[in-house]
């Protein structure tokens, strides 16, 4: 609960010096809790796949088909890319990526090129997730403080954890490439859309 509309609520009451208190320890609680929030780590300090990112907004959709790739599409096909709603908010609002932003990338092969609609790409199954994490102090050594993550074994199978990637495999090319913060927001216009107007 933010300050205003705490004080708001008890102030109508005349709650007076109880009321202020009343709003101390109810953002005192909220903090914390929504620092917490999105990324998850296990005690050897590997990232926790996020279960409920579909529940998570929904910002963009990439698709890099292996037919346009040579047959090798690096992260092959489809991207639905979610960020976790706290950090969209406070993207909303300020147009930053505050620290403990998740993005996540979830990835879908093509499963048909004809529907009823016409010709075109057609998801199929998920194949795969993959993360980014925003935080200043557990990735302070990273680039941006931005730490990459896969959740995919080198059997193919899904992984319940994952330890961060190397900064070359991942960062580096996020750096150098994306639109804004190590986020390539050119490809996700529902974050432009959030952008406030300066
Ligand atoms: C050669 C450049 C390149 C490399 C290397 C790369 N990425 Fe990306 N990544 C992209 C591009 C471009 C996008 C957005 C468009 C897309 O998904 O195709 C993206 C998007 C993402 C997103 C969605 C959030 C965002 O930042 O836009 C995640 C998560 C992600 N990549 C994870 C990874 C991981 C994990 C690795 C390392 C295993 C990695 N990337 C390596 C180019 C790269």
């Amino acid at each position: 609960m933010d300050k205003q509309r705490c004080a708001a609520r008890f102030t109508g009451k005349a709650w007076g010096v109880a009321g202020f208190l009343a709003c101390t320890v109810a953002m005192a609680l909220a903090g914390p809790a929504e620092a917490a929030r999105a990324a998850k780590y296990t005690g050897k300090g590997e990232l926790r796949m996020p279960g409920d990112y579909r529940q998570w907004v929904f910002v963009g959709a990439p698709v890099t088909p292996h037919d346009m790739n040579n047959g090798k599409a690096a992260f092959p096909e489809f991207h639905h890319v979610y960020i976790d709603p706290a950090s969209f908010a406070a993207y909303r609002k300020t147009g930053k990526f505050p620290n403990g932003t998740v993005i996540v990338k979830e990835l879908a092969n093509v499963g048909a090129k004809s529907s009823a609609s016409g010709n075109g790409y057609f998801a199929g199954e998920f194949i795969g997730v993959v993360a980014t994490v925003k935080d200043a102090k557990r990735f302070a050594k990273e680039p941006g403080n931005w730490a990459y993550f896969s959740f995919t074994g080198a059997d193919g199978k899904a992984l319940a954890s994952a330890k961060a990637h190397a900064t070359a495999d991942c960062n580096v090319c996020h750096q150098q490439n994306a639109g804004e913060d190590w986020v390539f927001t050119q490809h996700y216009p529902v974050l432009r859309a959030a952008k406030p107007a300066k």
